[in-house]
């Protein structure tokens, strides 16, 4: 396993959308992996692989506060087949938006389908911050960051920030 570099904003490739996978095979599943070791390290809750640099449309999450918690979820091609009428609002970060949160509003319940790590196609319905994870990490798969779902004077402001800092950062 291997630890990724992650990309942050505003990086154009998060703004790319993902190209969707054929089978899950052993070089996508090593994929999964050294993504689930990234967002463990990082520490996250949830990563797109454009995240990563790679755009395909996969994800990774897991939402278990401790390492004995840990339930990783890895998701290709994942697609929202339902989703409630009621709406949540959530504190959102992303590790590709370092620093900065907002409040997002989103479905409270959603329903996915996806190819599983044994390209299986499961479906799960998930609630609560499960919900608000996946649709954010959803959301990556096609150029789409939480911060564009804040006012535009918010998200400027963000990106302005994030390019300064970048800046003023030492090279890498
Ligand atoms: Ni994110």
């Amino acid at each position: 396993m291997a630890l990724l570099p992650i990309l942050t904003a505003p990086d154009p490739r998060l703004k790319q959308k993902a190209r969707p996978v054929g089978t899950v095979d052993a070089d996508l599943v090593r994929l999964m992996d050294d993504m689930l070791e990234t967002m463990y390290a990082a520490p996250g809750i949830g990563l797109a692989a454009p995240q990563v640099g790679v755009e395909r449309r996969i994800i990774v999450v897991d939402i278990g506060k401790t390492e004995e918690d840990r339930a990783p979820i890895c998701m290709a091609n994942p697609e929202i087949v339902w989703v409630s009428d009621d709406d949540n609002t959530h504190e959102e970060g992303c590790l590709s938006v370092p620093d900065h949160y907002g409040q997002v509003v989103r479905p409270r319940v959603v329903r996915v389908r996806y190819l599983d790590r044994e390209n299986e196609i499961r479906e799960i319905e998930a609630d609560g911050l499960l919900a608000t994870v996946v649709q954010h990490e959803m959301d990556h798969l096609d150029g789409i960051l939480f911060i564009d779902h804040l006012s535009a004077l918010k998200r400027n402001m963000i990106l302005r920030k994030l390019t300064k800092a970048r800046k003023e950062a030492p090279v890498r």
